[in-house]
């Protein structure tokens, strides 16, 4: 077979062999995610991160045409957990010796909103005596912001560039002011130099995407030299405009498959970066994180948002964990991850060894 061992062991490729590497069948397709695995193993070694994710709101300005907490969509009740009840969830990750917490929420830009993540920051800051990592997760900001979050205690920033490509990037998103692939890009590139660990990531299997776009997302990865990753598959939600495609989908099994290609695909194209086995992967297969886990994937985000809230935190449906509380997951997921060979990195960061290697190459 063409892609042989050579191949995978390429670091650069061209778009024809990681085309071919993302829509990848049975033995090659085996050969891929064991080949990824090893290599995991070997760099940034069988250490998995936890990151509590805290979704602590879904009021959201924008009207994504694939999400469901979109602005537009009337069927859901809007939430905001208290700044209290955030706190508390922190605590629980820092007494559960989680390394990190990700806050993530609908975008709102207004000064209410900046000035809340900036008191929270600190308060995170202080309750876990600076011991607790923190991603944020809050969409397009001014530079400006994304400066006054860094200072007050965030270090990584999660914005998924969604599609790499601008015209299947308009194919998901109206095309306006407030949706604007340029201005997401420019996002990044100001997050990058502000001194963020910069994760991007993209949705697997949309309407309209096909292999080749794909592959381009790998490259377009590996050209912004990111240093995190979180990608899984899409899943059509009936209150959003994409729905109406939902029948020339590819199937639910072969988003996953390909989900899994692209962990294992960017895992081998970027070594040394931290990959996140992406929640909705466990939409479709019970033990599909731990399945990414094995293939590429090093962080995992167990959900610590508080229990009621969580059911109207749904970007697409047949979304895990709606129910249980924190406690339940964590104990749970310890077993998994051993079930899949690999431990837990308890209380520890679990940075992106990329950053670090990309910053001091800057300064030699
Ligand atoms: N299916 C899968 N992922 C989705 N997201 C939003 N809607 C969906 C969906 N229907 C992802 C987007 C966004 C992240 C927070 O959730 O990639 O960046
Ligand atoms: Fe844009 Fe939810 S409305 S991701």
């Amino acid at each position: 077979m063409a892609t042989g061992i050579n191949t995978l062991n390429k670091t650069s490729k061209t778009m024809d062999e990681l085309t071919r590497q993302v829509s990848s069948e049975g033995s090659e397709k085996t050969l891929l995610l064991k080949k990824a695995g090893k290599i995991q193993e070997k760099v940034v070694g069988k250490k998995v991160f936890y990151r509590g994710l805290i979704e602590f709101s879904n009021v959201c300005t924008k009207d994504c045409y694939y999400c469901g907490i979109r602005k537009s969509n009337r069927n859901i009740a809007r939430y905001d957990i208290d700044d209290d009840a955030i706190l508390k969830a922190a605590k629980f990750a820092h007494e559960n010796k989680y390394g990190s917490l990700v806050l993530q929420s609908g975008e709102r830009n207004d000064d209410k909103f900046t000035e809340r993540i900036s008191r929270l920051l600190h308060g995170i800051k202080k309750l876990s005596n600076g011991e607790l990592g923190i991603t944020i997760s809050l969409g397009e900001q001014t530079r400006e912001t994304y400066k006054e979050w860094f200072n007050a205690g965030a270090h990584r920033y999660l914005l998924r560039i969604e599609s790499s490509d601008e015209e299947l990037y308009y194919k998901i998103h109206p095309h306006d002011k407030k949706h604007n692939f340029q201005t997401r890009l420019n996002c990044l590139y100001t997050l990058k130099e502000l001194g963020y660990q910069t994760g991007t990531g993209v949705m697997i299997g949309l309407p309209f995407q096909t292999y080749e776009h794909l592959a381009k997302d790998l490259l377009f990865m590996k050209e912004l030299d990111i240093d995190m990753c979180g990608m899984g598959p899409f899943i059509e939600h009936h209150d959003t405009p994409l729905y109406q495609y939902h029948d020339r989908l590819w199937p639910l099994k072969r988003r996953f498959e390909v989900a899994l290609n692209m962990i294992a695909s960017l895992r081998l194209l970027m070594p040394d970066i931290n990959i996140a086995a992406a929640t909705a992967l466990q939409a479709i297969d019970p033990v599909g994180r731990e399945r990414a886990l094995q293939c590429g994937a090093n962080v995992i985000m167990p959900n610590i948002t508080p229990t009621i809230n969580r059911k109207n935190y749904l970007l697409y449906e047949n979304k895990p964990c709606t129910d249980e509380g924190a406690d339940e997951c964590t104990h749970c997921l310890h077993a998994r991850i051993q079930m899949a060979g690999r431990e837990v990195g308890y209380g520890e960061w679990g940075d992106s060894k990329h950053y670090f290697s990309r910053r001091s190459q800057k300064l030699q």
